[in-house]
């Protein structure tokens, strides 16, 4: 039998490492693309769902970070920092701990999911709470990195898009072919850069021989790709995506326009309408920022711009998990209480 070596041992001919470096892995990579028929009826194309909160810490910023912490680990790093609105955060705790390292995160204070703080906490990692945004935390980060013996392992850090453009490997491994059209959600816009460039070399490489329309969907309240400038005070409930100023900037607009894609926006209700619907009729529990591509999907059906029996990958970013209570915030959760009776239970039921 055979056990998933992680993304830099099953990649490594795509991946800049040397002979000797150490690769860290911690199982990640390997997730499902799994067949959406209700989006696929609603939209009226072939919807496959690349669900990436079944990573080691629940979303895909594992890929990114066992590349950018090997490569740490191997230059002889003994301490790591990032800036974070949660998942960032979240793995690079883990993966410090994978490799021995120390590792210091900044969070904007009172804007983090609370399963996203846990997770930096139980892994040990030193958590600066910044009262400011999350362009503020990667400010700091970056002047950390510049003036400090500390490596950072935001996005920035080339070696994080390297690992996360493996995704785009194994979703056209699955499909045996690259997708017409592959949606994301847009925060910092490491993601959407790292799934062009996956797409680009797998094609340079000859295992597909097409390229998709890359559909980036970012919130309203925090649409700064929509607006065409950074936005000093984004909001929304998709606290993952809330970003004013992001780094991958240019890489993101690349995607956008050598792809013949499209950044748009959607509202936090479509947000909200969007991670009801993957969990209630998919069978997929995601958080709120990783609806924001499916509310996307939605959106350009609505308009009639989905075109007609295209194959459409959705990466959902985050596990449902790490942010209970805006989901609970959007269901009555008013309990049905029953004495221990049989016939109350099945009454209850409504059988
Ligand atoms: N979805 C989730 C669940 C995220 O955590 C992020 C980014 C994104 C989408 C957007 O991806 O930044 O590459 O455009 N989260 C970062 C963090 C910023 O700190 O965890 P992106």
């Amino acid at each position: 039998a055979h056990q998933w070596r992680g993304v830099l041992a099953e990649y490594r001919e795509h991946l800049p490492f040397a002979e000797n470096d150490t690769l860290l892995t911690l199982g990640e990579g390997g997730t499902p693309l799994i067949p959406a028929p209700a989006l696929s009826t609603a939209v009226g194309a072939e919807v496959h769902v690349k669900v990436e909160g079944m990573n080691p810490t629940g979303s895909f910023k594992d890929r990114g970070m066992v590349s950018a912490m090997s490569k740490a680990l191997s230059e002889g790093a003994t301490a790591v920092v990032c800036a974070s609105t949660g998942n960032t955060s979240a793995s690079a705790a883990a993966y410090a701990t994978a490799a021995g390292l120390t590792c210091a995160v900044l969070l904007p204070q009172g804007k983090i999911a609370a399963g996203k703080l846990a997770q930096a906490v139980v892994h040990g990692a030193k958590l600066i709470q910044v009262d400011g945004n999350f362009d503020d935390c990667l400010e700091i980060a970056r002047k950390l990195d510049a003036e400090h013996p500390i490596e950072l392992v935001n996005s920035v850090n080339p070696y994080r898009l390297q690992g996360q453009k493996t995704a785009a490997f194994e979703v056209a491994d699955a499909l045996g072919k690259a997708p017409d059209i592959h949606i994301l959600p847009v925060g910092n816009a490491g993601n959407i850069s790292a799934y062009w460039m996956g797409y680009r070399e797998y094609r340079e490489a000859g295992h597909t021989d097409s390229l998709p329309q890359m559909w980036g969907f970012q919130a309203a309240g925090a649409a700064p790709f929509v607006a065409g400038h950074p936005i000093p005070d984004p909001e929304t409930v998709a606290t993952a995506i809330r970003i004013g100023a992001p780094a991958s900037w240019h890489l993101a607009v690349e995607a956008r326009d050598d792809s013949d894609g499209l950044i748009d926006a959607v509202t936090d209700q479509q947000i909200l309408d969007a991670q009801k619907l993957l969990a209630g009729e998919v069978g997929i529990f995601v958080e709120p920022a990783s609806a924001a591509g499916v509310a996307g999907l939605l959106q350009q059906a609505e308009k009639g711009l989905v075109p007609a029996g295209a194959t459409i990958a959705i990466t959902v970013t985050g596990n449902g998990l790490k942010d209970i209570d805006t989901a609970m915030s959007q269901h009555d959760l008013t309990p049905t209480v029953v004495p221990v009776d049989i016939a109350a239970a099945a009454e209850a039921i409504g059988l």
